[in-house]
């Protein structure tokens, strides 16, 4: 299958609010299908829209060490969460970097399935902040937003992701 391509920070679709997603056609089954082809061949936990260009409200994601179930959800939205952890998050779009992002433990997420149907389903630890990073990404939102302050991406090295202290 063809892959997308991982746009990479500081692209600006990365910043962009992504728009809902309101056809549920054959179009949107094969992006994503493309999407979780391309988030396995990046091994990559989750994925979303804007990281491969796409407008959309949508992200896929697998915590499994099988990758093997795979889930799709069309416009997400987080209903209710609870507690906080810190999560060590990198990201496909910002690579080398890390980042300590305070998440909640547990989400209560509804969303659409690609055919439009609607589903919740309740994460808590590594599950529940793959999908906060995610949905972040519909929101424009990077994990660069959470460092510390003072603390900046350094984009004129020559690798621009390193991390450069103010
Ligand atoms: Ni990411």
């Amino acid at each position: 299958m063809r892959t997308f391509e991982i746009i990479q920070y500081p692209h600006p679709m990365l910043r962009r609010k992504a728009l809902p997603v309101t056809r549920f056609d054959q179009r949107l089954s094969s992006v994503a299908r493309r999407m979780i082809a391309t988030m396995y061949r990046n091994k990559g936990v989750g994925l979303a829209g804007p990281q491969v260009n796409l407008s959309e409200r949508i992200l896929v994601f697998d915590v499994t060490e099988e990758r093997d179930q795979p889930l799709v959800m069309v416009n997400p939205e987080v209903l209710r969460s609870e507690g906080s952890r810190l999560s060590e998050e990198g990201c496909l779009s910002i690579p080398d970097v890390r980042v300590s992002v305070p998440r909640a433990e547990t989400v209560i997420v509804k969303a659409q399935d690609a055919t439009g149907g609607f589903f919740e389903i309740e994460a808590a630890g590594l599950k529940a902040a793959v999908l906060q990073h995610e949905i972040d990404h519909l929101n424009g939102v990077l994990i660069v937003d959470y460092l510390p302050e003072g603390v900046t991406l350094n984009m004129a090295r020559e690798r621009p992701s390193r991390l450069a202290v103010r």
